[in-house]
């Protein structure tokens, strides 16, 4: 298919201390990086985690790698087996690792090793409040955040849960990578607006890649 964008060289947007956004970044990796994702989902499907509040998230989840970020009753966890197969999650697929090494060197995290990763799936209207990304041990690690598909409204704020926001779009192929002073600051997605995408139709997916149990 005739891509307009295909050749579009990449280029870093500063977000805050210690967080960047790597415009195109994973665009050349997409196609594949999608046929992994449904790869994963064939062997842990996507489903709709229920909050200790008993509220059902509107974005599907799964996970690969050593470790998959969950709901419990009485909270969240890193747990190493997918708990509707009983099974390990999938092995991490090598595309994945290697555009989350890339991108993280890119935005000078070089020693950056994701032993996890969550993969989001968002229909429209789907949407993820406000949250800090703060169950994973070692917070010297970034996050690496990789949109594909329809394009969604990310907000970036501060430490506090009413600290101002910026609202950034993110397209296809755009990564996130935020660490250091940046780590713990709140983000969410708004409600994710109707549309077609040729590479995943009326989906937007995101991949979060993390570092769950501690580093070398
Ligand atoms: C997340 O905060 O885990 C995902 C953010 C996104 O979907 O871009
Ligand atoms: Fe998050």
């Amino acid at each position: 298919m005739l891509d307009l964008f295909a050749d579009e060289t990449p280029w870093q947007e500063p977000l805050a201390d210690g967080a960047v956004i790597l415009r195109r970044f994973a665009r050349a990796a997409a196609d594949e990086l999608i046929k992994q994702i449904e790869n994963v989902a064939q062997r842990s499907p996507f489903r709709q985690m229920v909050t200790p509040g008993g509220y059902t998230m509107s974005v599907a989840m799964t996970n690969c790698g050593e470790r998959g970020w969950t709901t419990r009753q009485h909270g969240y966890l890193y747990s190493p087996d997918d708990p509707l197969t009983g099974k390990p999650w999938p092995a991490m697929p090598q595309a994945f690792r290697h555009l989350s090494d890339a991108a993280s060197a890119a935005a000078g995290y070089r020693d950056f090793c994701p032993d996890a990763c969550l993969i989001n799936r968002y229909v429209p209207g789907a949407k993820l409040s406000l949250h800090q990304d703060k169950d994973e041990p070692d917070l010297h690690q970034p996050i690496v955040s990789v949109s594909l598909g329809l394009p969604a409204v990310f907000q970036f704020g501060g430490l506090k849960r009413n600290d101002p926001l910026v609202r950034i779009m993110l397209e296809h192929g755009d990564v996130v990578v935020w660490g250091g002073a940046s780590r713990l600051f709140y983000h969410g997605i708004l409600p994710l607006k109707p549309g077609h995408h040729p590479a995943t139709g009326d989906i937007r997916y995101n991949l979060t890649f993390r570092r769950t149990g501690k580093s070398e």
